[in-house]
């Protein structure tokens, strides 16, 4: 059984770990930051959509200490390589499965729930889902796969608008105008783009738009929608026949699965 106390104390657990990744070096401290930040908002989002699911207390507990932990790798990942290319370095999950073993943080709860979360962070950043009967792991991993896209959004759209002028954002990619023709075809046929495809940052922007096609929950279309991020994310690519056919595409099959949606609860 997860209670509050257990959330509260991981929620205090995450401020003591990250604390001492801080080096006083602007550059660096600021890239930490990011990832801080992006945390605490993947745990708003997660609760956002349980709530939408009407969740119990219980779960609710669990699905923001999964959020807690998803990206803990990524503080090691930054020190120990300066970059969050998981390409030009190391996976982050499996960072972050290591950090939560070695340090034994999930050790007040029971032992189906530690493996649980420990599941639900290896798996979290894979291309797709896993096939497994562990529906509840299934679960809890569509619901953080969703709050992680919802807020990584936030960010690459504020980064690309200017307001957000870190370079740990760009995963080095460089911004030239090129999109690489294996990307497109995958999101235009609704099919996910692989990471390992990406040569630009127009590339990273389209595979981004291409998330639409990997959401979980009727919430989480509505965000897509209500933060116009598709719309935001086609004013920083080039218009070329390509990105406006795919983004066209994108759009409609967001527009659809809202409606649909609205519909059911007519
Ligand atoms: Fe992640």
């Amino acid at each position: 059984m997860i209670r509050e106390t257990d959330l509260l104390y991981f929620q205090n657990w995450f401020e003591m770990y990250v604390r001492q990744f801080c080096t006083g070096i602007e550059k660096i401290d600021s890239a930490l930051c990011l990832k801080v930040k992006h945390t605490k908002n993947v745990v708003i989002e997660i609760l956002d959509i349980a709530n939408a699911l009407n969740l119990d207390a219980e779960q609710c507990y669990c699905a923001q200490i999964v959020a807690i932990f998803h990206d803990i790798g990524r503080f090691e990942q930054y020190i120990r390589y300066g970059t969050y290319s998981d390409q030009k370095s190391e996976d982050h999950a499996t960072i972050g499965l290591n950090v939560i073993t070695r340090t034994g943080v999930l050790g007040r709860l029971a032992h189906y729930e530690q493996e649980l979360i420990k599941n639900v962070v290896t798996h979290h950043n894979r291309a797709s889902l896993p096939r497994t009967d562990d529906q509840n792991f299934l679960f809890f991993l569509k619901l953080l796969r969703d709050a992680d896209k919802i807020d990584i959004l936030r960010v690459v759209t504020e980064h690309y608008a200017g307001y957000n002028s870190n370079d740990a954002i760009n995963i080095g990619l460089p911004d030239s105008p090129e999109i690489s023709a294996t990307i497109a075809d995958c999101i235009m046929n609704g099919r996910l783009a692989d990471v390992n495809d990406m040569r630009t940052l127009n590339d990273f922007k389209l595979l981004q738009v291409g998330w639409v096609y990997d959401i979980n929950f009727p919430r989480t279309y509505q965000i897509f929608k209500q933060r116009k991020y598709l719309e935001t994310l086609s004013d920083v690519l080039p218009q070329t026949g390509t990105v406006i056919q795919t983004i066209a595409s994108a759009q409609r099959f967001l527009s659809k699965k809202v409606s649909e949606e609205i519909n059911v609860h007519e």
